[in-house]
């Protein structure tokens, strides 16, 4: 079977590679793809928003079934596009329809979608900007720390955490004049939840769904979870404090209506669920939902899934997940993230890295590389994620750290005390 992936980080690069072992792939094309992913498949140079390029791709390459990575896509209606099209109607995509992406596209969407279906979340109200006093006023009802969320995808920066009420009320206004221009046209305020963060991800085909090994992320770009946010400087599978019970209360209390909610509008989901949940006191709450693999996380949970991944995507498509049984490693990965200097503010790019082919305790993703003649340089903000399995987390990191130091490039920097809070 021929598979395309779209996207072209860290992300596609596990995707790539976990899909290269099976015995059921014929050829794998990546759209745009990355120097990594260039070892397990082919690359092609087509954007992932350049629908009619993706289309040309499937039809020339006889591609069988579509992957989508990244969330701009597939709120931008990718899987829709496929449906209406008499040509490719019959190719599969793994990832949902417009109205399922919204779950991601759109906060206000989401907090309602978990109050009608009761998933435990925090409490919130939308304001736009003609209720903008209204929503000064509501701010003042509820306890510091103040949480602002722009509605529409904000490339990860649409979230604002503040401490001070007035600051808070003046972030408001500004959100609802264009801070984030579209995106923020409608804002989000919710209750701040105290707790430890884990990411749970959920394969699903609309009825039957499998729940991945879960895993925490570190976005912050400073040491202690200090600084700016980031895309996630790396990640840890599994977490310790996940353990059955937990489980049990995610699966109960938020796959289940969640999925259940989804087919009650009559969205037919087929994809990946991304909860980003909060323990609060050893029960969780949903911080947000996302319609994709995360990335770092898939960095770490791809290595641990030893079932055949082009067989589950398969499953998905034809309806058949309900069947399929997970298998994971029990073991640890860990992932280290190594960024250019700067990141996430501004940074140079093409930077020569070196030390690639020394590494070999370690699965190399990239992230933000390119080719360059005979050359690998770097071309983003996060550039490799360096994941190393152990018997536990500290054996994993140990690995992780050894080979960060294999590899050279200008400006490298990583955090050094990825899951210090586990
Ligand atoms: P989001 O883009 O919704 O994931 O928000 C970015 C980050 O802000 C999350 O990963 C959390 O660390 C934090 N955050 C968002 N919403 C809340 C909340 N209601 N309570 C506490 N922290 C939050
Ligand atoms: N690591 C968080 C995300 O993928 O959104």
């Amino acid at each position: 079977m021929n598979i395309l992936i779209i996207g072209g980080g860290g992300r596609e690069h596990a995707l790539a590679w976990k899909m290269a072992q099976s015995p059921q792939l014929d050829r794998l094309f990546i759209a745009p793809g990355n120097a990594g992913t260039a070892e397990v498949g082919t690359n092609v140079p087509v954007g992932v928003e350049d629908f009619d390029g993706i289309r040309e791709l499937v039809l020339r390459e006889h591609i069988d079934l579509v992957v989508v990575g990244p969330e701009v896509p597939l709120v931008a209606g990718i899987a829709d596009f496929f449906l209406e099209n008499p040509d490719l109607k019959d190719v599969p995509v793994i990832g949902p329809v417009r109205a399922g992406a919204e779950l991601e596209g759109s906060k206000d969407f989401a907090k309602t979608f978990m109050l009608e279906n009761d998933i435990p979340t925090g409490s919130f109200r939308t304001f736009i900007d003609y209720t903008v006093s209204e929503g000064r006023d509501y701010l003042a009802t509820l306890e510091p720390p103040y949480v602002l969320k722009a509605d529409g995808l904000a490339a990860g920066k649409g979230v604002l955490i503040i401490n001070d009420l007035k600051v808070a009320q003046q972030e408001l206004a500004s959100m609802l004049k264009g801070k984030f221009g579209k995106a923020s046209s409608k804002v989000v305020v919710e209750e701040f939840l105290q707790g430890i963060e884990l990411s749970v991800f959920v394969l699903t085909d609309g009825e039957g769904y499998l729940i991945l090994p879960e895993a925490k992320d570190y976005k912050r770009i400073g040491e202690g979870d200090t600084g700016l946010n980031t895309g996630g400087m790396g990640a840890v599978s599994p977490v310790p404090f996940a353990d059955a019970a937990f489980m049990k209360k995610v699966e109960d209390r938020i796959v289940k209506p969640t999925i259940q909610g989804l087919k009650d509008k009559g969205i037919v989901f087929k994809g990946f669920i991304f909860l980003g949940l909060m323990n609060k006191d050893d029960d969780p709450y949903v911080i947000e939902y996302n319609v994709r693999m995360g990335d770092p996380e898939s960095e770490v949970i791809l290595p641990r899934i030893k079932t055949d991944f082009v067989e589950l995507m398969k499953a998905t498509a034809e309806g058949r997940l309900s069947e399929m049984e997970l298998d994971v490693d029990d073991r640890t990965v860990t992932t280290v993230m190594l960024v250019s200097g700067g990141y996430p503010g501004s940074y140079e790019k093409r930077k020569e890295i070196s030390g690639l082919k020394e590494v070999r305790d370690s699965v190399l993703f990239h992230a933000g590389t390119s080719i360059n003649g005979n050359k690998i340089v770097t071309s983003g903000g996060r550039v490799i994620a360096v994941s190393s399995y152990g018997a536990g987390m500290q054996e994993a990191l140990k690995r992780s750290y050894a080979s960060a130091g294999k590899i050279r490039f200008e400006g490298k920097y990583f955090r050094r005390d990825i899951g210090f809070d586990l």
